[in-house]
């Protein structure tokens, strides 16, 4: 089963996220959560959205870069339902081996992120904290999708990545642990 983790606070005025979440919405064995329209008060319920995690195989956290990082709701989802001794630490194996992809859009495009760039740091700085957070809870982390410059580029640009990420979604298989195992360390936490 795949989970998607969907957290944008204004769905209404989305253009890059929405394409992409539109795009693989009736895939078969797909469950989409969308963290805004679930919870407008912030009152995650924890225990749901456990039992979400439990029953998938892959889970996508599919949000717009906001200041570098996820939108508030998803931090706060993180730190409400990846908890102690049931994500990492003792006897928290709840996530461990399950695949974790992150999809997310960006206003900064590609040339952006890099040393002589607005942003001047790689992209691949920005990604580290997510990698991180799925690597300590025991996941597989896949090589992500980001699509940058999601306000200027083409309508045929955002439909293309789209096309591609639910081609990435309808054909996707789990994969032996490779280069980018899970941390065996995270669970003595
Ligand atoms: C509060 C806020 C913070 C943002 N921070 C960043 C940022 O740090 N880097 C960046 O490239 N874009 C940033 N953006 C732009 C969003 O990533 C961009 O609007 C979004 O990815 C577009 O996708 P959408 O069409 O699905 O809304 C920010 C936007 C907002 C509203």
């Amino acid at each position: 089963m795949i989970l998607i983790i969907h957290a944008h606070p204004y769905p209404q005025h989305s253009r890059a996220g929405r394409a992409l979440l539109e795009a693989v919405r009736d895939l078969p064995d797909l469950e989409v959560r969308s963290l805004y329209d679930l919870y407008p008060d912030f009152d995650i319920d924890v225990a749901a959205e456990q039992a979400a995690l439990v029953r998938a195989d892959l889970v996508v956290w599919l949000h717009p870069i906001y200041w570098y990082s996820v939108p508030a709701m998803l931090k706060h989802w993180f730190d409400v339902v990846h908890l102690r001794d049931w994500a990492y630490g003792e006897g928290g194996d709840k996530l461990r081996g399950k695949h974790c992809l992150w999809v997310t859009t960006s206003g900064g495009e590609t040339s952006s992120f890099s040393e002589t760039g607005v942003h001047q740091l790689p992209f691949a700085a920005f990604e580290a904290p997510l990698r991180q957070t799925a690597l300590f809870c025991g996941m597989v982390w896949e090589t992500p999708i980001v699509l940058h410059g999601a306000h200027v580029i083409t309508e045929d640009e955002i439909g293309a990545a789209a096309l591609a990420f639910r081609e990435r979604l309808a054909t996707w298989r789990p994969t032996p642990l490779a280069s980018s195992e899970a941390n065996p360390e995270a669970r003595r936490c």
